[in-house]
């Protein structure tokens, strides 16, 4: 937790500015910070003892989400995305949803699901029934593969037996649902499955199949909810009210249309998938279990929802499936996954669940939000003329005004940025007169 996530004019300091502000609020040393994300946070050496076969690590930028307030408390969150706008984004919608009270989030406890394939059975009945019957012993069987896990708390909870395609395939399913604590669990999840495997298999009269856990973790959902005062959704042009009606618009349209639920879906994982990137978290996994989740009804959904709520404001909902650890596998041994965890200050996997999907939430209604009222490409384009204007030499206060000048010429190119830069540099009886000049009063004559 951080004394403070609202940092006004965060993205106009420099990056050494920006750690002392975090470091302040967060308590870590900004020279932790610093050596923590040199080179990424990881050195070819440690890097080839995650993977095979190594050359290199590569890079992603690392950025924090502002203004984000979970259950009453702040956070500063580090996000890894390289797709310019998803951090402000996240940010800028936090900070609405912050005057309308901030993230309101709850959490499943941590339970994951043993995947064990048994074919051949004969009488599924019969057999699913003698599993049943035997579930303290199987239960004790997955938790005697998991010492550490049931030292900490966690272990083996409830078998389910579930029948698949039709009697002569002779296929049952057993689930073992583990309680993985602050892990995220594939591996303890993976070992109680080949453990308890074999007796399944005597029990069940029947051969193994496969044995492994299953990503779509509906057990461990996250669901968060927000309401957002229609003043500050209000923009140049269209009053808060009729952007309310314009996102509950576009929820409507992914709730009917699969084709729209896959992008809409897309812009909630930009920020779920930021985060779990930042803490070290297998994003792949946290992939494959939203998007089954939101494939449940058989009709691929919406994560999330928006609606009109009483008093002009609008109300919105996510609700996904989230593996995230807090410990184990590539947490021990990054440091800028740790740096991450210091940063949140979390104090189990279940808090940093309900950030993450807080984050998906306010990435969706930053989408949302710039859809229904100027269309997305204005604020990327903005935020790429940031980049543009970096990439042409301008720094501190020029990166901004050089910015606003090419955007304000609706031309966003490495020559333009050049030119505006010359323009802020270069004194005007020294030079030929700019077309900016035109558009922009860079001297503020
Ligand atoms: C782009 O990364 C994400 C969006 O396409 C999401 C959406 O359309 O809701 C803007």
């Amino acid at each position: 937790m951080a004394t403070t996530s609202r940092f006004p004019g965060f993205y106009k300091i420099s990056v050494d500015e920006r750690r002392a502000l975090i470091g302040n609020a967060t308590g870590a040393d900004p020279h932790d910070i610093a050596r923590a994300l040199e080179a990424g946070g990881l050195d070819a050496e440690t890097a080839d003892k995650f993977v095979e076969n190594v050359l290199g690590t590569y890079g992603l930028p690392y950025g924090v989400a502002l203004n984000v307030r979970v259950n009453g408390r702040d956070y500063v969150v580090p996000m890894v995305v390289e797709e310019p706008s998803v951090v402000a984004a996240a940010s800028n919608a936090a900070k609405m949803i912050r005057e309308g009270g901030g993230f309101i989030a709850e959490s499943d406890p941590p339970l994951m699901v043993a995947q064990v394939q048994l074919v051949g059975v004969g009488d599924r009945r019969a057999a699913a029934e003698r599993l049943l019957a035997a579930k303290n012993e199987l239960l004790a069987i997955a938790d005697a593969a998991v010492p550490g896990l049931v030292e900490r708390g966690g272990g083996a909870r409830e078998l389910e037996v579930r029948s698949l395609g039709d009697d002569d395939e002779g296929m049952l399913v057993v689930h073992v649902l583990v309680d993985c604590r602050d892990a995220m669990g594939a591996n303890l999840v993976n070992g109680v499955a080949e453990r308890v495997a074999p007796r399944l298999a005597e029990i069940a009269g029947g051969r193994v199949g496969l044995r492994i856990l299953s990503n779509l973790c509906d057990r461990r959902c996250v669901r968060v909810h927000c309401y957002v005062p229609a003043s500050v959704l209000a923009t140049d042009d269209m009053n808060g009210s009729a952007v309310i009606d314009g996102i509950v618009n576009a929820s409507r349209f992914a709730e009917l249309d699969p084709y729209r639920a896959a992008t809409h879906n897309k812009g909630i994982m930009n920020g779920v998938d930021a985060v779990t990137i930042a803490t070290g978290n297998d994003w792949r996994a946290v992939e494959a279990g939203a998007h089954a989740f939101a494939a449940r009804s058989g009709r691929y959904a919406p994560l999330a929802t928006w609606r009109r709520a009483p008093n002009d404001v609008l109300a919105g909902r996510i609700e996904l499936p989230m593996s995230l650890g807090t410990v184990g596998g590539t947490l021990r041994v990054h440091p800028a996954a740790r740096l991450s965890l210091r940063l949140l200050g979390v104090g189990n996997a279940q808090e940093l669940a309900t950030i993450a999907a807080s984050v998906g939430l306010a990435s969706n209604l930053a989408a949302v939000r710039a859809l229904a009222t100027d269309g997305i490409q204005r604020g990327h384009m903005a935020l790429h003329a940031r980049s543009v204007a970096v990439a042409a030499g301008a720094v501190g206060d020029e990166v901004e005004r050089v910015a606003t000048m090419i955007v304000e010429a609706r031309d966003i190119t490495l020559d333009a940025a050049r030119e505006a830069l010359t323009v802020t540099r270069v004194p005007r009886s020294d030079r030929e007169v700019s077309r900016f000049e035109r558009l922009v009063d860079v001297d503020g004559e």
